[in-house]
């Protein structure tokens, strides 16, 4: 028998000892437990406010009997939904287990050692942390007054650069992309490299001037557009997301997919909640009213918001911010200290119902002022 005490001979490459795994939150009956609280909101991972569209619920519940059987592994319907919806052919479409497993297709396909990705800091911290995981280099670029920097990462672009990812919104500062600004951007870029606009909180943004992720993508190859259920329609618990691109780059991303990469319930789900537009509508329109309170009820407490897009707002406290997550946390309300986003002030707040949006800012009040 092998003994327990030998060490295993196995090599775990440097960049993956390196790698801080990110951090899984706590159940939040855990942490009811745990700081002997009751009644907690969550108000920290960006989830749909109003919960999953009722169609959805339907649909799934509907199809559990058939759960013996495989998923559709070409994911033919919802597909087939998407390219009605967006105007393109379903070979254009990529499915995955949450937009985060397109994230992780597309750094299997193009980052290798020696690679490189650029993204910006703060950013969504997938794209760092996955670059990492597979031995590519990370061009990791400041955000300019809390937007991408355009013009910089086109100036950091080198003959090694494959990926270059844009979230727009951005999380966790809710700024956009203005069109302008990404058509010189996309101008001067070589060809050797994909752009990757994640759109996971594209449905609440309000501004016209943004870019369309998939309007890009029909007029130039190198744009890659990914998209949630996770998000605007309520399904994150799912983890079903997509991306679209072109035919040939949808090739590469097949063959490291996973046959059955998202699961029946996922699909079905989804493809129900594309034609739940009332509750997309609810869900953006609770939203919005929810960014317009806390924007000011936040303001008046002196806090800096910035103008976000999303369904989240990016707030500076002035103060350390964990030190008021904790404080918060005893209180059953559960914010994101952006810390390990380069932001020690800065707490991020997702929009919820009027009633959580409410005690919020009262445990925000009472902790700042006590
Ligand atoms: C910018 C951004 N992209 C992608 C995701 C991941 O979404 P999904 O649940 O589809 O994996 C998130 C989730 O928070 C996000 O903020």
């Amino acid at each position: 028998m092998f003994n327990k005490s030998k060490p295993l001979f196995f090599e775990v490459p440097q960049y993956l000892l390196d790698l801080i795994p990110y951090p899984p939150g706590k159940p939040l009956e855990e942490l009811e437990r745990e700081y002997g609280i009751k009644n907690a909101i969550k108000l920290a991972s960006n989830e749909n406010l109003l919960g999953p569209s009722s169609k959805a619920r339907e649909a799934i519940s509907n199809a559990v009997s058939s759960l013996h059987r495989y998923p559709d592994g070409s994911g033919y319907y919802l597909k087939g939904k998407l390219a009605d919806m967006l105007g393109i052919s379903s070979e254009e479409i990529v499915l995955g287990n949450g937009s985060n497993e397109l994230i992780d297709f597309l750094i299997r396909v193009f980052i290798r050692p020696g690679y490189e990705a650029i993204s910006s800091n703060p950013s969504f911290l997938v794209y760092y942390k996955m670059v990492q995981a597979a031995g590519g280099i990370n061009v990791v670029l400041p955000l300019s007054d809390y937007h991408h920097d355009l013009e910089n990462i086109a100036s950091a672009v080198t003959p090694k650069t494959r990926l270059i990812f844009l979230d727009n919104p951005n999380n966790p500062t809710g700024t956009i992309i203005h069109h302008k600004d990404f058509d010189a951007f996309l101008k001067d870029l070589p060809d050797h490299l994909l752009i990757v606009l994640d759109e996971a909180y594209i449905e609440f943004v309000k501004a016209e001037h943004t870019i369309k992720a998939v309007e890009c993508m029909k007029l130039d190859k190198r744009v890659v557009a990914l998209r949630t259920f996770s998000k605007a329609y309520g399904l994150a618990g799912l983890r079903v997301g997509y991306g679209v691109m072109d035919k040939e780059v949808a090739q590469y991303l097949e063959r490291v997919r996973q046959p059955f990469n998202v699961n029946t319930l996922a699909q079905i789900g989804a493809v129900a909640a594309l034609d739940d537009h009332q509750h997309l509508k609810k869900t953006v329109d609770a939203v919005w009213q929810g960014i317009n309170f806390l924007t000011e009820k936040l303001e008046k407490l002196g806090c800096r918001v910035m103008p976000s897009e999303a369904n989240f707002v990016l707030v500076d406290i002035g103060t350390n911010a964990e030190t008021v997550y904790e404080k918060m946390l005893r209180e059953g309300v559960i914010v994101r200290a952006m810390t390990a986003y380069g932001l020690p002030n800065h707490i991020r707040i997702t929009v919820g119902l009027p009633e959580e949006n409410i005690r919020c800012i009262e445990s925000l009040n009472k902790v700042l002022n006590t």
